[in-house]
């Protein structure tokens, strides 16, 4: 018969169980963050996180101190809009990856503006231009927003009459 203190098992025995529940729980959360990265973070939960303090859950932004994202698209009528909106230090320096952020950018220029990035921004080329910071933001944004107001007179209204006729196929 085995003595009862020699069933017991010993501290080696029970630090070791524990260590394998630990270790178990580790790859299981790892495993669900990697689940929670494939289905992906919404963009507008990144945008509550990380940019709703200054811009607001409307986008309205806070008048003199934080534009108003609403119609955040006219940026985009003219080139140097395109980069503009990635290096604008709150995008730029967002805590999330390249792919996230570019995410959140096509979100946010779709759901404030009145159309959408084309072509998508993707993580390659946020990546580009987020590591090259703006000297001076305040001063570029005042070019462009009267470039894009010099663009926004040219352009044909969008519908009716006057509207742009669409080129045929060849
Ligand atoms: C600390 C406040 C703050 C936070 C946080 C912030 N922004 Fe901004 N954002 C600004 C200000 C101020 C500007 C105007 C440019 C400047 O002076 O930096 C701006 C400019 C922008 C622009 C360019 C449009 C324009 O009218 O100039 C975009 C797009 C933008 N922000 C999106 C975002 C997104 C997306 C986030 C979250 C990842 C974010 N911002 C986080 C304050 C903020």
């Amino acid at each position: 018969m085995i003595p009862a203190r020699a069933r017991r098992p010993t501290r080696e025995v029970r630090a070791a169980r524990r260590a394998r529940r630990v270790s178990g729980l580790v790859v299981s959360l790892v495993a669900v963050g990697a689940l929670a990265r494939a289905a992906g973070v919404p963009p507008q939960h990144d945008y509550v996180l990380h940019c709703s303090g200054c811009h607001r859950a409307d986008g309205r932004g806070v008048p003199d101190a934080v534009p108003s994202l609403v119609g955040v698209d006219r940026f985009l009528r003219v080139s140097a809009g395109r980069p503009y909106l990635v290096r604008a230090p709150g995008v730029a320096q967002a805590p999330l990856a390249d792919e996230r952020l570019a995410r959140l950018l096509n979100w946010v220029v779709v759901n404030f503006g009145t159309s959408r990035v084309s072509p998508a921004y993707t993580a390659h080329e946020v990546g580009l231009w987020r590591r090259r910071p703006l000297r001076d933001p305040t001063s570029l944004r005042e070019r462009l927003l009267s470039q894009t107001e010099v663009a926004g007179a040219r352009r044909p209204p969008p519908t009716g009459d006057g509207g742009p006729v669409p080129r045929s196929r060849p």
